[in-house]
């Protein structure tokens, strides 16, 4: 029992270990994102816009996340379910992959830009907010 406990506790440090690194946006993306840009940021013509080779995503950092913070058109708003560090890890994910190469943003820019804009807050919760 006690090793069970143990490698548990292990498991569980390693785990958070892993996040709270910017490095969790892909996983973001994957969550979040890729049932309408796709896995491979293509998009769906007609639909969904690519974000692979986008210029706006590559441009000034906060016009990208202005649109996750307000929504725009089809687009839903993340203000609620996704923090600073999600919405600054999946777009710095987005910035730099499929052969895109922008920038990286930092929790900072997106928490400035979140009160800029006076946009909803993540809803509270005993686990919110916390990375
Ligand atoms: C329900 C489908 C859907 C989901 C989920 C979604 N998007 Fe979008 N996204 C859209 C649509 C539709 C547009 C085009 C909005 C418009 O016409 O103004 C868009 C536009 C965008 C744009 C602007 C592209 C441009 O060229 O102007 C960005 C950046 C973007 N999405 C990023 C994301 C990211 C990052 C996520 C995940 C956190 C996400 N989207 C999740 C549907 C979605």
């Amino acid at each position: 029992m006690k090793t069970h406990v143990t490698a548990l506790m292990a498991l569980v440090g390693f785990t958070a270990g892993a996040h709270g690194a910017e490095g969790d946006g892909k996983a973001v993306f994957q969550k979040n994102c890729a049932a309408c840009h796709q896995a491979n940021g293509k998009g769906i013509p007609g639909a969904f816009p690519a974000l692979a080779g986008n210029a706006f995503v590559q441009g000034p950092a906060k016009d990208p996340a202005t649109v996750l913070l307000k929504g725009r058109g089809g687009m839903p708003d993340f203000s609620q379910s996704l923090t600073d560090g999600d919405i600054a890890a999946v777009l710095t994910y987005v910035r730099s992959s499929w052969g895109n190469s922008a920038s990286a943003l930092a929790t900072e820019e997106v928490a400035a830009l979140r009160s800029e804009l006076s946009a909803a807050q993540v809803a509270a919760g005993p686990m919110s907010n916390k990375h």
